[in-house]
C-alpha cells in the first residue's frame, strides 16, 4: 500500500525537486535537472502529475525559438510518460523587476508587465491541460506600513485577477484560479496573509465562482494556524480548488519539509480530513494531492528523488492510519461520546421558530447548565486513539 500509483494522483511542481538549495546565507548546493528528466522520473516513482511556474520551464528572458524548442521537449516527455499537467502558476518574485509587487506594486508599468507575463503563460498552461491557475503573491505586501496604501493594494490585486478571469472565459480555457495565501517571506508582510483572509478578499471579486483557494501545509502554520481547519473551511465554502501539502515545525521561516516531516500530527488529521471528507456533509477535496516542498540543501541528487518518494510514502501511510482510525469500533465509541456527529442536527428543529424556541422552557427556565456542565467530553482519550493510530501501536 506504500507503492504510489496514478491513482493516488500525487503531483510535484517543477521547482521542488528541482531547487538547488540557494538561500539568503548560502550558494546552490546541487545543479539544476532538466524539467524532461523530472518528468520522467517522477512517472517512474508513481506520480500523475507534474506543475510548473514559467520560468521552471522556460528560463527568463528565452528567446521564442528557444521557448518552442523548451515546450516541445516537455510535452514530448508528458507524452511519452502519460503524466498530466493539472496546474501551473507564474513567478511573478523572482526577477528583481518584482521587489516591489506584481499585481499590487506602486510601479504601474511593472503591474501591466506582470499582467502581460501571467496571460502568456496562462495560454502555455490551457495548451497543457491544465485545469487549475495558481496564484501565489509572494512580493505582494511591503516592509513599511507608510510605504502601500493596502486599499489600493487590494484594489489592484481585484483588477489583476478580474482581467485575467475575463480573459480565461473568452479564450473558453475552462480554468479555475486559486490563490495561494501565505503571511510572510519573502515580503515582511504578505497580502492576503491567510486562508482567511483570501476567502474574504475573493467574495469580493467579479467572478468569485472561479476564484478559490490553494493552500500551503507550512504557510497556514507560518501564522500559527491550524491547517486542517483551514483547508475544511475553505472546503465547507466550496473554495477548495487545490492543495500544496508539505511540512513546517511552528511559527518560523517558511521550511517547505516533506509532507509530515513537521508537526506529524496535523499532517495525520488532513489526510484524514482529504480521504475521509467532512465527518457530516461528506464534502471532500477531490483535486490533486500537490507536494510544494524543497528537497533539503544537505542532499545530493540521489537524495532529492528520495525526498519525492518520501512524501508519497508519507501521504500514504497516513491515508491507512486515517482508514483504521475511522474503522476502529473504539475510536466510534469515543466518537460518540466526543458528540461529533450530533454537531450535524441543527440546532433548531425543522419549521421550528425563535418564537418557539422561545416558548421551550426545556432549552432555558427549566434547563441546568450546572448539569450540563458536567458532561465530559473524552476528547483527550480520542485524541489518544488517533495518536496510538498514528504510531502504529493498533
Ligand atoms: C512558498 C510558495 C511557493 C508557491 C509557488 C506557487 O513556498 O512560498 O509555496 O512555492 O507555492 O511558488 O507559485
Ligand atoms: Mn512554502
Ligand atoms: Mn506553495
Ligand atoms: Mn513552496
Amino acid at each position: 500500500t506504500v507503492q504510489p500509483t496514478r491513482e493516488d494522483r500525487f503531483s510535484f511542481g517543477l521547482w521542488t525537486v528541482g531547487w538547488q538549495g540557494r538561500d539568503p546565507f548560502g550558494d546552490a548546493s546541487r545543479g539544476a535537472i532538466d524539467p524532461v528528466e523530472t518528468v520522467h522520473r517522477l512517472s517512474d516513482l508513481g506520480a500523475y502529475g507534474v506543475t510548473y511556474h514559467d520560468d521552471d520551464l522556460v528560463p527568463f528572458g528565452a528567446d521564442e525559438a528557444e521557448r518552442d524548442r523548451i515546450v516541445q521537449g516537455f510535452k514530448k516527455a508528458l507524452d511519452e510518460t502519460g503524466l498530466v499537467v493539472p496546474m501551473a502558476t507564474t513567478n511573478t518574485f523572482t526577477h528583481p523587476v518584482f521587489k516591489e509587487g506584481a499585481f499590487t506594486t506602486n510601479d504601474r508599468s511593472v503591474r501591466r508587465y506582470a499582467l502581460r507575463k501571467i496571460m502568456r503563460n496562462i495560454d502555455l498552461a490551457a495548451e497543457l491541460g491544465a485545469k487549475t491557475y495558481v496564484f501565489w503573491g509572494g512580493r505582494e505586501g511591503s516592509e513599511s506600513d507608510f510605504g502601500k496604501d493596502i486599499g489600493a493594494a487590494l484594489e489592484r490585486y481585484r483588477e489583476g485577477i478580474d482581467l485575467l478571469a475575463q480573459y480565461v472565459i473568452d479564450k473558453g480555457y475552462g480554468m479555475r484560479f486559486a490563490i495561494e495565501p501565505k503571511p510572510n517571506e519573502p515580503r515582511g508582510d504578505i497580502l492576503l496573509p491567510t486562508v482567511g483572509h483570501a476567502l474574504a478578499w475573493i467574495s469580493t471579486l467579479e467572478h468569485a465562482d472561479m476564484v478559490g483557494v490553494n493552500p500551503e501545509t507550512g504557510h497556514e502554520q507560518m501564522a500559527g494556524l491550524n491547517y486542517t481547519h483551514g483547508i475544511a473551511q475553505a472546503l465547507w465554502q466550496g473554495k477548495l480548488f487545490h492543495i500544496d501539502l508539505n511540512g513546517q515545525s511552528g511559527v518560523k521561516y517558511d521550511q517547505d519539509f516533506v509532507f509530515g516531516h513537521g508537526n506529524v500530527l496535523n499532517a495525520f488529521s488532513t489526510v484524514d480530513l482529504i480521504e475521509n471528507g467532512l465527518p457530516g456533509s461528506g464534502q471532500k477535496y477531490d483535486g490533486p494531492r500537490h507536494f510544494d516542498y524543497k528537497p533539503l540543501r544537505t542532499e545530493d541528487l540521489d537524495g532529492v528523488w528520495a525526498s519525492a518518494e518520501a512524501n508519497m510514502r508519507t501521504y500514504l501511510l497516513l491515508k491507512e492510519r486515517a482508514l483504521a482510525f475511522r474503522a476502529d469500533p473504539e475510536v466510534q465509541e469515543a466518537l460518540a461520546v466526543a458528540g461529533v456527529a450530533d454537531l450535524a442536527q441543527p440546532t433548531l428543529s425543522e419549521g421550528e421558530s425563535y418564537d418557539d424556541l422561545l416558548a421551550d422552557r426545556s432549552a432555558f427556565e427549566d434547563f441546568d447548565p450546572e448539569a450540563a456542565a458536567q458532561r465530559g467530553f473524552g476528547m483527550v482519550r480520542l485524541n489518544q486513539l488517533a495518536v496510538e493510530h498514528l504510531l502504529g501501536a493498533r
